[in-house]
């Protein structure tokens, strides 16, 4: 090895940015044609590490892109601007379904990056890196501001956007994980949405169908009497068992009218009263796979013809946006999106829904560049621990994470933002 007149430089642009946002990674003074790998490690709040890295060679000025370079190996391969982040997963040897998530969106998620010289495949901390930086990805944008909201028996958190405003508003429904789940709603805030995360089930709890619908039509209130919120403009974005909400809001509210509602990996027919009830129904559609993760999707199916046994879509009054992967292991989202199609459409409504399918794509669709996981850890109070396969291959998915984010804010953009509201009285 020859000596190097500097070390290498390792640089991050923008150091310090939204998680949607797209970084920069550069390499430089290496020697030319240098085996080199770029690293990245995670200390999740729960106290365990998540890695990706990529192998690359060094230009014959001695630099790495990661934004225009050809990984040729590590968990992710090819020119990937991105891989650090979306193919980050549990270093060997962590417990099994774990999932990434930010509880605490008043911090950032910090991501060390490291490069080290030749192409390693594992012992990365037993090794002192050419260079590493620290960057920072936030879910809250500078000036956003985070309420409590413990009125009228709520609970949830409400994220404004730094400005005067008005602004439009949006209701947050996670599923059936249940919790208070916040850094979805953080990242609208961000993009100029007043976004109230609603928790409506107790982690750990078995949720119940016998959803109490006044519950939420209180939350999207709340939203819609904030001085700072444009009444006619609050929406409803919903995935898994938020999306059954969002669902029979759409359709069967009396009392309120959201302007538009996007649903990620939904579901329109739930004719339980709990989760519990729809496994001990369905034991004989309830199949694992080889590593005995559970699959829920045949549980879904067949999709009843009944309209009395699901929301009738043919109700819905604004325009809706749904998200959903053809390999989705835990709902047979595209078929019930393909059955929502067809309620829409006999009720002479089609220009009011949107749909997005994504191959190689399973149910946890989270806001881009999240890292993929396959299977993780369900109800965690159950005894067996329950491991639930959502499906979705990492390359696919993040690109369908991606893609779907970008359309899901064009479309809250198009319906909160720009369009005239069709009821206003001119
Ligand atoms: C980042 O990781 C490298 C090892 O890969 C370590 O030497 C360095 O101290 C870490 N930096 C921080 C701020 O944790």
């Amino acid at each position: 090895t020859r000596e190097q007149a500097y070390p290498p430089i390792l640089s991050v642009y923008p150091s310090r940015a939204l998680v949607d946002e797209a970084f920069k990674v550069l390499v430089e003074n290496l020697p030319p044609g240098c085996p080199v790998t770029v690293h990245s490690l995670h200390l999740s709040e729960d106290d365990n590490y998540w890695e990706a890295y990529g192998h690359y060679i060094s230009d014959h000025r001695g630099s790495v892109s990661v934004s225009e370079d050809v990984s040729f190996g590590g968990t992710y391969t090819g020119k990937e601007p991105m891989g650090l982040l979306w193919s980050l997963r549990p270093v060997p040897g962590s417990r099994q379904g774990l999932r990434l998530r930010k509880m605490n969106v008043c911090t950032p998620m910090l991501v060390n990056i490291s490069v080290h010289c030749g192409h390693l495949v594992e012992a990365f901390r037993d090794q002192t890196p050419l260079a590493s930086v620290l960057t920072e990805r936030w879910y809250m944008a500078p000036g956003v501001k985070r309420i409590d909201i413990r009125e009228r028996g709520m609970r949830g958190t409400l994220f404004i956007p730094p400005g005067p405003g008005p602004f439009p508003g949006l209701l947050d429904l996670w599923g059936g994980g249940g919790g208070l789940l916040e850094h979805r709603a953080a990242l609208l805030a961000s993009h100029g949405f007043v976004s109230l995360a609603l928790e409506y089930l107790t982690s750990g709890e078995i949720p119940t169908a016998r959803l109490d619908y006044n519950y939420f039509e209180k939350a999207f209130n709340i939203i819609q009497d904030h001085p700072l919120v444009t009444p006619d403009r609050v929406g409803i974005f919903g995935l898994s068992l938020g999306s059954f909400v969002t669902f029979n809001l759409a359709a069967k509210s009396t009392i309120i009218n959201p302007r538009c509602c996007v649903c990620i990996s939904g579901f329109h027919c739930h004719p339980y009263r709990s989760m519990g009830e729809m496994i001990q129904t369905n034991l004989n559609k309830l199949h694992v796979d080889e590593n005995n993760y559970q699959i829920w999707r045949d549980m879904s199916l067949p999709i009843p013809s009944d309209i009395s046994k699901k929301v009738d879509m043919g109700k819905i009054k604004c325009p809706l946006l749904l998200v959903c992967g053809h390999d989705d292991q835990s709902y047979p989202a595209v078929e019930l999106a393909e059955d929502i199609a067809q309620m829409v459409h006999a009720a002479g409504k089609d220009h009011l829904l949107t749909k997005v399918f994504y191959h190689g794509t399973g149910h946890m669709i989270e806001p881009p560049y999240s890292p993929h996981f396959r299977a993780t850890t369900f109800m965690a109070k159950t005894k067996p621990k329950v491991i639930l396969l959502w499906g979705g291959q990492t390359k696919p998915h993040s690109d369908a994470q991606e893609d779907s984010w970008k359309k899901i804010l064009a479309f809250l953009q198009h319906h909160l933002y720009s369009t005239p509201n069709p009821r206003a009285k001119m």
